[in-house]
């Protein structure tokens, strides 16, 4: 079965062509980024324009690349929740446009769930192996950390997730307070590359105990107030960039280990097979070691672009959920996981 995908739910305007749930055929994705730098974040409206601008072409591309004729396509996926209304509408309106006209089934796909199932692509050539069930999967990305039980596709149980900040979240705070460039996640991981001494700062981790939940707001305060002491003791208002980086390493070795702790727990609570790690923050590579150190099952990180938003995962969700929906469809801006889930 071949799906058209598309996804818009906050700053990515992407499409994809996937067959059968796991072939991706083409993968295109137009980031935003640039435009949202200047304001430090994601402004809704102005993302909303630019998907208007960029979707069609993103659309026609995803066709090409994949030498797809429009008739080839079976079905056609689309993030409706969780997102941004004003950005989800688009995709939304681009997917019925295209399903009505060719009388093709139109299918939901929920975000968080299409993350996880993100760990099921491959492309022919890579032929990566599948995840073995059970499998424990932190997503964690700008907008979202969740600690999940996939039984198998479609059937989930939300074991925590953050009280406050996503982890992503935590990570573009930071990168602002540390001065580096948006998006902070990138950012301040190359700036903690370059630390030198890594005993330099110590940060809290928020642990709470005998919970799946996270919390990553004290952690961002401790960073506040680590760089107000930093800059009070120098005759500089500016931070060294030796001591960004000992801070950034700091932060993301807090994060790395609450991460790591709690998957672990999970892994071994609910025997799990396999553990997984998607959404934007899967491409850092120190939480990625971190939590391949300590963990004794395979940990599956989505392929190559695979992380970040993208609307290969989105047609690779469709497969598996199939849940067409009338023409009327609307957009679920604040969609949970369980509204997704057959069994809890
Ligand atoms: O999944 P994603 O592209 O969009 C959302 O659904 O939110 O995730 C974006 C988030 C941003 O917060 C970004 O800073 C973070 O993922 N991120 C990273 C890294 N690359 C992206 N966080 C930590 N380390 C990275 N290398
Ligand atoms: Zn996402």
């Amino acid at each position: 079965m071949r799906i058209l995908g598309i996804e818009t739910s906050c700053d990515e305007t992407a499409a994809a062509i996937v067959d059968d749930g796991r072939w991706i055929r083409s993968n295109v994705v137009a980031s935003q980024i640039p435009i949202h730098e200047r304001f430090g974040g994601v402004v809704p409206e102005i993302a909303s324009r630019q998907h208007v601008l960029a979707i069609g072409g993103v659309v026609s591309r995803a066709l090409g690349e994949a030498n797809a004729e429009v008739r080839s396509i079976d079905a056609v996926a689309v993030t409706h929740g969780p997102g941004l209304a004003g950005p989800l509408l688009v995709g939304i309106n681009l997917a019925k446009g295209f399903a009505l006209g060719r009388l093709i089934p139109l299918i939901a796909v929920n975000h968080v769930e299409a993350h996880v199932l993100s760990v099921w692509l491959s492309t022919p050539r890579e032929s990566r192996p599948l995840p073995s069930l059970p499998m424990a999967a932190l997503v964690v990305s700008g907008g979202h950390t969740e600690l999940i039980l996939v039984r198998e596709p479609g059937a989930y149980t939300v074991l925590g997730k953050t009280l406050d900040d996503a982890a992503g979240e935590a990570f573009d705070k930071v990168g602002r307070l540390l001065g580096l460039p948006y998006p902070g996640g990138p950012s301040v991981e190359m700036a903690a590359n370059e630390a030198i001494d890594l005993n330099g700062f110590t940060l809290p981790r928020a642990w709470l105990p005998d919970s799946y939940d996270f919390s990553f707001s004290g952690l961002k305060t401790a960073v506040l107030r680590t760089v107000r002491d930093a800059t009070n003791d120098s005759d500089n208002a500016r931070l060294h960039p030796s001591t960004v980086s000992l801070i950034a390493h700091a932060f993301q070795e807090s994060v790395a280990d609450v991460l790591t702790v709690k998957l672990v727990r999970a892994v071994q609570a609910y025997g799990a097979k396999s553990a997984a790690i998607v959404g934007g923050v899967a491409n850092n590579e120190y939480i990625r070691k971190t939590l391949a150190e300590h963990l004794d099952v395979p940990l599956m990180v989505p392929a190559h672009d695979l992380s970040s938003d993208n609307a290969a995962m989105v047609a690779g969700a469709a497969f598996w959920s199939q849940d067409a929906r009338d023409y009327d469809l609307e957009v679920a801006p604040s969609l949970s996981l369980e509204d997704s889930s057959a069994s809890q």
